[in-house]
């Protein structure tokens, strides 16, 4: 049966620290977790939240990290590549070995790379929790909207409105975002033993909204993340701004907080 966690807190900051407890929460109970790492500017107060439960002391050495995706054709020093920002944003600030955060090959024989990625996240057993943020158009990972729901790693062109999006990363200039890239399937996220979505800001309301109350399709990839049987969704209150039970849902991460800051009897 599907279960899905939907908390709203005030500030993105606030919705970090939430997000943060629930990967913080895995690790202290399998410290050589499997975790599969999103990109772009959503999951970054995270980062910073994990980055300071580092520095007190949590360990994060033994986990292992998957990305979720990476640009095709730039070369993995430019500081835009997946692999220099989970370098800079994770890898490093966490504590962990480079060799134990995996990304998939932009570079490489292009039909390889997709099953070369899929066969290293089986033989590392899989992911544990797959982070996710959402495109301001639904899409997970760079699975763009029309892609398959069972849909495996592989090479994607990314839409317009993605590349219009990311073209803050890239000095402004849409011409210098990529046109492709590599991706973890829907159908691979799916596989993900739990799932963690972040999003703030109004921007992502509308997708949001689309991918949380309405049936799950592919002209909204995200959206079938309501076929998974443990997801954890966490809002801040302007990306949660259109959803109908938003006022539910910020009740429910006070009592999520209130029953997790509850002293031990
Ligand atoms: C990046 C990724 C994308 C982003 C999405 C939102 O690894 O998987 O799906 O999560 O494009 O990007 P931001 O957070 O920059 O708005």
């Amino acid at each position: 049966m599907a279960s899905m966690r939907i908390l709203v807190l005030d500030t993105p900051a606030d919705a970090a620290r939430v997000a943060a407890a629930v990967v913080t929460d895995l690790v202290a109970q399998s410290p050589a977790a499997v975790l599969g790492f999103a990109t772009g500017s959503s999951p970054q107060p995270l980062y910073r939240a994990l980055a300071e439960k580092a520095r007190n002391g949590v360990d994060f050495a033994s986990i292992t990290g998957f990305a979720l995706d990476e640009y095709v054709g730039i070369d993995v020093g430019h500081p835009e590549s997946y692999r220099s920002v989970l370098a800079r944003d994770v890898v490093g600030p966490l504590g962990m070995a480079p060799l134990r955060m995996h990304v998939p090959d932009g570079l490489g024989e292009r039909m390889l790379s997709g099953r070369a990625y899929e066969n290293a996240m089986a033989a590392a057993g899989g992911v544990d929790l797959q982070i996710l943020g959402i495109g301001a158009n639904g899409h997970i990972g760079f699975n763009e909207p029309g892609s398959e729901l069972d849909s495996r790693t592989r090479d994607v062109a990314l839409a317009e409105r993605t590349r219009e999006d990311n073209k803050r990363f890239f000095d402004g200039d849409i011409d210098r975002v990529p046109s492709l890239a590599i991706t973890q399937g829907i159908g691979t996220i799916l596989e993900a033993r739990e799932l963690l979505l972040v999003a703030n800001g109004a921007a992502k309301a509308r997708a949001i909204a689309t991918a949380l109350e309405s049936e799950p399709s592919a002209s909204c990839p995200a959206s079938v993340i309501r076929r998974h049987p443990d997801v954890t969704v966490v809002l801040d209150v302007q990306a949660a701004s259109l959803l109908r039970q938003r006022e539910n849902y910020r009740a429910q991460a006070e009592t999520w907080l209130l029953r997790r800051l509850a002293p031990v009897r």
